[in-house]
């Protein structure tokens, strides 16, 4: 499951349209339902409209009407090589805080089907702010 996963993500590279930054970003989000939602960075001319791989992944699925997730695998490198982890940004912790459950959804970060490394997303976002905040 995660291996491919990361296979999917890494063959997905080619489509990242990192014009500016050249580095290219893929991700490979597993809902609940069992459905995948591929995502890469998209990034603007006007630099700030840029989304990342994550968010991508995730607004196609909300936009589907699929809210609940399991696991996001994430990879990317400077013009598609991957030599590096690549941790989402803060931006998108914080979506994945909003649709998800912080003890039980899953985080792989990855290089290649054989070097990765896991992690909850209360892990890479402690005290996070969400739904439940806003009840009072
Ligand atoms: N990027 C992502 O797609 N995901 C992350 O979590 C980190 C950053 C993208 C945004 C931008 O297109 C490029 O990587 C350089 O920041």
């Amino acid at each position: 499951m995660i291996k491919e996963d990361i296979r999917l993500a890494l063959d997905n590279l080619k489509f990242s349209r990192a014009i500016y930054s050249n580095f290219k970003v893929s991700s490979v989000l597993t809902a609940k339902n069992g459905k995948k939602y591929t995502g890469v960075n998209i990034e603007s001319a006007s630099y700030t409209p840029t989304i990342c791989a994550e968010r991508t992944a995730f607004f196609k699925a909300v936009s589907e009407g699929v809210l609940e997730f399991e696991s996001i695998v994430i990879v990317g490198g400077k013009n598609g090589k991957v030599t590096n982890l690549t941790p989402p940004c803060g931006v998108c912790r914080q979506v994945m805080m909003d649709y998800c459950d912080p003890k039980t959804f899953k985080i792989i970060i990855a290089i290649d089907e054989d070097n990765y490394q896991e992690y909850t997303l209360e892990q890479l976002l402690p005290l996070g702010f969400g739904a439940k905040n806003l009840e009072g």
